[in-house]
């Protein structure tokens, strides 16, 4: 591993984060699952699992990463409230619920769908941390495609929304999607690479699901920092946000200027599986298989919306021979398994 410039380590260890993370989170083998996969004979890498999942603040997930960021960033600006939104399953709803109860802040949680009958997963969690739910159906699954412009206009009608008002409220992007946020991600490529060289090898290829793209984004830019040659997988789980692999781009970009070493970024360097299974959220066979192959083979919850698919993915990849059996391939957990008591029956 070949250092770029050893400025923006201390640009990044300067910015104001908060201590809600277990670091580094633990990367442990998967050998069950490559036997049951083929093993050697089969031509199966070794893999490997990067358990952000076990990253701590309730129960975890990649964007704990990014609340670090976030939630110091919006104390410093003397915000006693968060204001985001997401899908009733947001996952990252639910970790900005944890982080603002941990801190003593209002959550407050937008939800295009209306208020279903009976709160489940996720949004049941959001509740018991204490989050105001705010629920404005504007078109539900069908609502805004937009990264950018939805963003916005969360941000224009927030403040007429019960109990927001103006004062003392902060904005957090959805997903925690800005170059502050992803840029949680820019010390995880260092843990991956880390935590492989001191368990005595050098991953081939990191995979991970992509929702808005900034956990990808950030890794991108850590691995590009690092000088790591490391391929860099994303399965695209179906937001069907416009220009994904460029937007993923420019925020790899803004990333890196943020840390002071901006780096150019095409959206030829982004590795995207697109739009896995048939959309968004939507059941997809391969997804709940690749959930019960790793829960029984290694113990291990995938969520059926990110990271069962991003198996199924991975498992795709080993299949159709991406990989060589002598190679190492770390997955990313990114969580999200409290879904599951939302939108699964027995697996
Ligand atoms: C469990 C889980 N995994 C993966 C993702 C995707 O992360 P990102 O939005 O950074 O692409 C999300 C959220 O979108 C998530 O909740």
């Amino acid at each position: 591993m070949t250092t770029v410039n050893l400025a923006w380590q201390t640009r990044l260890a300067a910015l104001p984060s908060l201590p809600i993370a277990h670091l580094p989170t633990p990367l442990e083998a998967l050998p069950r699952l490559r036997m049951a996969l083929g093993g050697d004979a089969g031509g199966v890498p070794h893999l490997w699992v990067k358990r952000d999942d076990a990253i701590g603040l309730a129960v975890g997930g990649n964007k704990v990463r990014k609340l670090a960021y976030l939630l110091a960033d919006a104390q410093a600006r003397g915000a006693r409230k968060v204001v985001s939104f997401g899908g009733l399953q947001s996952n990252f709803l639910r970790a900005l619920a944890s982080g603002c109860a941990r801190l003593g802040m209002e959550a407050h949680c937008l939800y295009f769908e209306r208020r279903p009958a009976r709160l489940t997963g996720n949004l049941l969690l959001c509740q018991q941390l204490g989050a105001r739910l705010h629920f404005v159906p504007l078109g539900g699954d069908t609502g805004p495609r937009d990264l950018h412009r939805t963003c916005q206009l969360v941000r224009l009608a927030s403040p007429f929304l019960p109990g927001i008002g103006r004062r003392g409220v902060a904005f957090i992007p959805v997903g925690g999607h800005s170059a502050l946020g992803c840029a949680g991600y820019v010390p995880a490529a260092r843990e991956i690479l880390e935590q492989a060289a001191q368990t005595g090898f050098q991953p081939d290829a990191v995979v991970t699901a992509a929702g808005t793209g900034g956990t990808l984004a950030g890794l991108l830019a850590g691995f590009r920092l690092l000088g790591s040659q490391v391929q860099l997988i994303g399965i695209d789980v179906g937001k069907l946000w416009r220009d994904f692999e460029q937007d993923i781009a420019a925020m790899a970009g803004d990333v890196t200027t943020l840390l002071g070493a901006p780096q150019p970024f095409a959206p030829t360097d982004v590795t995207l599986f697109p739009g896995y299974g048939p959309g968004y959220a939507r059941p997809y066979e391969p997804a709940l298989a690749a959930i019960a192959l790793a829960a029984r083979a290694e113990g291990l919850l995938l969520d059926p919306v990110y990271s069962g698919k991003a198996m199924a993915g991975l498992i795709d990849l080993i299949r159709t021979g991406q990989f060589t059996a002598d190679q190492h391939v770390v997955f990313l957990h990114t969580g999200g398994w409290p879904s599951l008591f939302a939108t699964l029956g027995p697996l």
